[in-house]
C-alpha cells in the first residue's frame, strides 16, 4: 500500500523528494548502490531520482533487472547522451556508443575477435594459457623480487601489469615489462576512468559544474586527458598494425578487426568505417585491462582475511594437480572449491556494483511504471548478490555456498552471481575473464603463500567507481616447496 501512496498520478516510479538544481545528488553518499538498496526498501525495487536535471530510474532485484534488461532487452539497451560517454576510445566507442545498428555490427565484431582469440577453440586457449602461465610467473618473480626478506609490499599494482600484459598480447601481440614506467602510468591512471563514468560521478548530471574551479572539473579534465591517452597508444599499434598486415596470418586481434573493416572482411558494408578498428580495440584494450586485476586484488585480500580457505585451496590443487606441475584450464571442473571460492569472490565484493549507466530507447512500461525514452536507468547488481531471499547470510564469505551435498560446484547458483550485468549490454569479456582469474588464483596458490601485514587491519572499505577497488594492503610472499619444473 505504501509503494502505492507514494507512486506519482503520472505513472512514473515512485522516489524520494529532488530538490531543485542538484535533486537527489547529495543524498546518493560514498557508495550509492547501498544508498540504493535503502531507496528500494521504501520504494520498491523500481524507483526513481532526479541527478541534477535528469530522471534516473534505478533498478534493483534480479526479477526487475531481468525483466528490463532480457525480456525487454532493446528498450533498455541504450547508453545515455552523457558528454563524457562521447569522449571515449575517440567517440567511436561500442561500450559507450548509443544502441543502434552500427553499435550492433560493432558489437558483434568486437566479440567474435575477442572471442578467436581466448576462449573460442583448443589452439586459442593453448595460447590464452600460456600467456596467463607466463605472466603468472614474471608476477610471482616480481613478488620475490619486492618481498625478499619478508617484506611487506602492495601486490595490486603487479596485478594490473600482468593483466594488462594478457590482454595487450591478445590484442596488439605485445607485452611490458613490469619497470616501464609509460606503460604503468598509463594504466595506473585507470581509476580516474572510472570515477566519471560509476553511478555516483557528478561530471555528467551537474554540467554547471565544468564552469568554474572544483573537484568534479578537475575529475573531467582528467577524464579527458586519459581518454587521449590511451586512444593514442591504442592508435600507435593499429598504425603499426596496418603496415605489416598480411591477410594471410591473423596474428592477433587488431589483425582480425583490420581484416573485417578494411580488408573486405564486410565490416565496411556494415557501416564500420577505419576509424571503427581503432574505437573497438581502444575498447577491448581500455575495458580488458583494468577490471579483471581488480577481481584478482579482492580475491588476495579475501585470502589474506580468511587464511585457513588458503590452506584448504591449496589442499585442493595439491590433491588434483600435484606438485609436478602448473594448474591447466583442463583441471577446473576438479577444482570446485576454488571455483566456489571465486563466485564467492565475485558475489561478496560485488565490485562492479552499478552497470555502466543505460538508456532506454523507447517508452516503455516497467512492472507497471511508466519510464519514458531517454531515460537514464541504474542496474544495482549490488542489489542481486546481497539479496537476503536468494543468499542465506549474504553478510558473510562463505564459499561453501556454491557448493552441494556432494561437494561438487552448484552451477545454478553460480549462474545467480550478477557482475557481468545480462541481456544485450552483457559484458563481452566475461568468460576471458573468468578463466583468467582462475589461472591467475590457481598458479599463484600452487606455487605460494600470502600472508596479512599484521600492522594492517584488512577491510572490506573501497575506493568507489565504476569498479570498486580495495583500499591499499600489503602483503607479503613465501614460496611453497615446489620441484624444479614448475619453479617461476
Ligand atoms: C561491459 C563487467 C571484464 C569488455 C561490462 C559491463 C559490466 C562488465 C558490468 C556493463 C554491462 C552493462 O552496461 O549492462 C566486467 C567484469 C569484468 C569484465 C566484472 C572482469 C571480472 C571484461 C574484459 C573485457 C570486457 C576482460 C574485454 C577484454 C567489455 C565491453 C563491454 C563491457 C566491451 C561493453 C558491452 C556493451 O556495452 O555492449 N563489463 N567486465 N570486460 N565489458 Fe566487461
Amino acid at each position: 500500500w505504501a509503494r502505492r501512496r507514494l507512486r506519482p498520478p503520472s505513472g512514473s516510479p515512485p522516489g524520494p523528494f529532488a530538490w531543485p538544481l542538484v535533486g537527489n545528488v547529495l543524498q546518493l553518499g560514498r557508495l550509492p548502490h547501498l544508498t540504493f538498496c535503502k531507496m528500494a526498501q521504501r520504494y520498491g525495487d523500481v524507483f526513481q531520482l532526479r541527478l541534477g536535471r535528469r530522471a534516473v530510474v534505478v533498478l534493483n532485484g534480479e526479477a526487475a533487472i531481468r525483466q528490463a534488461l532480457v525480456r525487454q532487452g532493446e528498450q533498455f539497451a541504450g547508453r545515455p547522451d552523457f558528454p563524457s560517454f562521447r569522449l571515449v576510445s575517440g567517440g567511436r566507442s561500442m561500450a559507450f556508443g548509443r544502441y543502434s545498428e552500427l553499435w550492433r555490427a560493432q558489437r558483434r565484431l568486437a566479440h567474435a575477435s575477442l572471442r578467436a582469440f581466448s576462449t573460442a577453440s583448443g589452439r586459442s586457449l593453448q595460447l590464452l594459457q600460456q600467456h596467463v602461465a607466463a605472466e603468472a610467473r614474471e608476477l610471482i618473480r616480481g613478488f620475490l623480487r619486492r618481498g625478499a626478506g619478508g617484506a611487506y609490499f602492495d601486490p595490486c599494482p603487479l596485478f594490473t601489469v600482468a593483466n594488462a600484459n594478457v590482454i595487450c598480447a591478445l590484442c596488439f601481440g605485445q607485452r611490458y615489462s613490469h619497470d616501464d614506467g609509460e606503460f604503468r602510468a598509463l594504466l595506473g591512471r585507470n581509476d580516474k576512468f572510472g570515477q566519471t563514468v560509476g553511478a555516483g560521478s557528478l561530471v555528467d548530471v551537474l554540467p554547471w559544474l565544468q564552469a568554474f574551479p572544483n573537484p568534479v572539473r578537475s575529475v573531467f579534465r582528467d577524464f579527458q586527458a586519459l581518454n587521449q591517452e590511451l586512444h593514442d597508444f591504442v592508435r600507435a599499434k593499429v598504425a603499426q598494425h596496418r603496415r605489416t598486415y598480411d591477410p594471410r596470418l591473423t596474428r592477433d586481434i587488431s589483425d582480425a578487426v583490420i581484416g573485417k573493416i578494411e580488408q573486405g572482411g564486410g565490416g565496411a558494408q556494415e557501416g564500420l568505417s577505419r576509424d571503427y578498428v581503432e574505437g573497438t580495440m581502444t575498447d577491448i584494450f581500455g575495458a580488458g585491462q583494468d577490471t579483471t586485476s581488480t577481481a584478482l586484488c579482492w580475491v588476495l585480500l579475501l585470502l589474506l582475511k580468511h587464511p585457513h580457505l588458503q590452506r584448504q585451496l591449496q589442499a585442493e590443487l595439491d590433491r588434483v594437480v600435484g606438485r609436478d606441475r602448473l594448474p591447466t584450464a583442463e583441471d577446473r571442473g576438479c577444482l570446485p572449491y576454488l571455483e566456489a571460492f571465486i563466485y564467492e569472490t565475485l558475489r561478496f565484493s560485488s565490485f562492479v556494483p552499478v552497470t555502466i549507466p543505460h538508456a532506454t530507447t523507447a517508452d516503455v512500461v516497467l512492472q507497471g511504471f511508466r519510464i519514458p525514452k531517454d531515460t537514464v536507468v541504474f542496474v544495482n547488481q549490488w542489489s542481486v548478490n546481497h539479496d537476503r531471499h536468494k543468499w542465506k547470510d549474504p553478510h558473510l564469505f562463505d564459499p561453501g555456498r556454491f557448493l552441494d551435498g556432494e561437494q561438487k560446484l552448484d552451477r545454478d547458483l553460480t549462474c545467480s552471481v550478477m557482475i557481468f550485468s545480462m541481456g544485450k549490454r552483457r559484458c563481452i569479456g566475461d568468460h576471458l575473464s573468468k578463466l583468467q582469474i582462475f589461472l591467475f588464483t590457481a598458479i599463484l596458490l600452487h606455487q605460494c603463500t600470502f600472508e596479512a601485514n599484521p600492522a594492517e587491519r584488512l577491510t572490506m572499505d573501497c575506493i568507489h567507481g565504476l569498479a570498486l577497488k580495495p583500499l591499499p594492503f600489503t602483503v607479503s610472499v613465501k614460496m611453497r616447496d615446489t620441484p624444479r619444473s614448475c619453479q617461476a
